[in-house]
């Protein structure tokens, strides 16, 4: 995992609360500013997992164009505005505008209570 994720304006800080697991339905996500810096948090068959919400394309956030962007097997995320794909798994980019880039995983720590907050890499 790359720490790429610290390098944009305003990046939380380790132990930053992000949000509750309740709040994203399963195979689904939830797209949020935490101080205008964007997440998207992902709730597939690959656990919890969250990534700056900046399509490597054009900086666009991955659902700016619409919501279905999490793939039907929750194995990938589309982007909405020309459709790049990333594999949530390894964060890579698998077709089309993602091929050669990649997702900026944030590390999170989930606990008992469902928490989801920055954690250290
Ligand atoms: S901005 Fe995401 S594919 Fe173009």
């Amino acid at each position: 995992m790359t720490d790429d994720w610290k390098n944009h304006a305003n990046a939380p800080k380790v132990g930053q609360f992000i949000c509750h697991s309740n709040d994203i339905e399963n195979n689904g996500y939830k797209s949020l500013l935490l101080n205008e810096y964007p997440i998207i948090v992902t709730k597939t068959g690959n656990g919890i997992n969250a990534f700056v919400n900046m399509c490597p394309h054009q900086y666009l956030p991955f659902d700016y164009l619409g919501t279905g962007i999490i793939s039907q097997d929750g194995s990938a995320i589309m982007c909405s505005s020309h459709a790049a794909k990333f594999c949530i798994k390894t964060a890579k980019g698998t077709d089309g505008f993602g091929l050669g880039h990649a997702l900026e995983r944030i590390p999170l720590s989930i606990d008992e209570g469902g928490r989801v907050c920055v954690a250290d890499i």
